[in-house]
């Protein structure tokens, strides 16, 4: 037991491909983890205390006896950081000892953009922790602690960022129901656009909401069809169907559009990938800022990625991750 110092785990970022939002229904939505990872580093302390410091987010401080102590950071330290607590809580509970951690978080993921960075850091935290303290926690497990602790702090999710940070690779997933591997051999050129507006999933999640209750006979066929478009792009994804998949995309992301969850500056980015040759482009999570992604032709990803950032993104080119989780040390 405790026979190591200091243990370093990553998990990845995500894109999700076909189906957000409509995800929240009940329909089945596919997403993809990406070559950006988050790190958690984690050592044993000779006190109580949950010691949390994230360089990248500025934020430092630490909980004890669920007192909140900040270091430095804004006034949304305590929120930002009570996820980590909360699955750290979690996995001590199962060796029932009080004992104090300090970590470390590195994070290469851009935040609040959609791209799973809270959810990444929880299963990062989570799986070296546990492997610190000698537990072994089956993915399962990591994937339900990992929702759990960020419930606890941001209300209901579909569960799909904790699930593929967990298992990495390209899934079918379907929330309260689990998920399906999609096999997708070949490498896809996605490229990002960050409008590096902030955005809160909540806050969209409740406009989709609110449209649906004020127009339900139009808004429920759109996310019916939001459904039914992941389920078409997995063929397309096993037999690298670009063309068809780049389709799909636009048609996902115009279905976006209407529940509400796009703004001008997406459509700037997506109209921009577009018309400088992308087989499709759409928003990518939450929406309403956030990011876009482009499916693009092997030879295009410079001129495309160029073209998102005079249109003002942020872009950058991205590959699919097939490792979820994992111990760095
Ligand atoms: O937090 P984001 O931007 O990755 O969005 C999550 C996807 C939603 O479908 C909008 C919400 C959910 O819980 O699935």
């Amino acid at each position: 037991m405790y026979s190591l110092d200091e243990v370093t785990a990553s998990a990845p970022a995500k894109v999700i491909l076909f189906g957000e939002h409509f995800v929240v229904y009940g329909e089945p939505a596919i997403v993809l983890a990406i070559d950006k990872r988050a790190y958690a580093s984690v050592k044993m302390r000779n006190d109580s205390k949950i010691y949390i410091n994230s360089t990248d987010l500025g934020i430092a401080g630490y909980f004890e006896k669920n007192r909140f102590i900040s270091e430095h950071g804004d006034q949304n330290a305590e929120l930002k950081l009570k996820p980590i607590k909360n699955a750290i809580q979690k996995v001590l509970e199962r060796v029932r000892k009080s004992v104090g951690v300090n970590v470390e978080i590195h994070s290469h993921i851009p935040v609040a953009a959609g791209l799973g960075s809270s959810a990444a850091v929880v299963a990062a935290v989570t799986k070296a922790t546990s492997h610190l303290l000698d537990i072994g926690l089956s993915k399962e497990e990591i994937a339900s602690i990992t929702l759990e602790s960020e419930r606890l702090v941001h209300g209901t999710s579909s569960g799909i960022d904790p699930t593929i940070t967990t298992y990495g690779g390209v899934l079918l997933f379907r929330k309260g129901k689990g998920f399906m591997q999609i096999d997708v051999k070949e490498d896809m050129p996605l490229i990002i656009g960050n409008t590096e507006i902030e955005r809160s999933t909540g806050e969209l999640v409740s406009i989709v909401r609110q449209r649906r209750e004020k127009y339900p006979s139009i808004i429920n066929p759109l996310i019916k069809a939001g459904g039914k478009i992941a389920l078409k792009a997995v063929n397309a994804l096993e037999n690298h169907n670009f063309t068809v998949l780049g389709e799909l995309m636009n048609i996902n992301h115009a279905l976006l559009y209407a529940l509400g969850v796009s703004n001008s500056q997406l459509e700037k980015l997506v109209y921009a990938a577009r018309e400088d040759g992308a087989y499709g482009a759409k928003l990518t999570g939450a929406g309403g800022g956030g990011c876009m992604i482009a499916l693009s032709p092997p030879e295009r990803t410079k001129q495309i990625a160029e073209a998102i950032e005079k249109a003002g993104g942020k872009a950058f080119a991205v590959k699919k991750s097939e490792e979820g989780v994992r111990i760095e040390n």
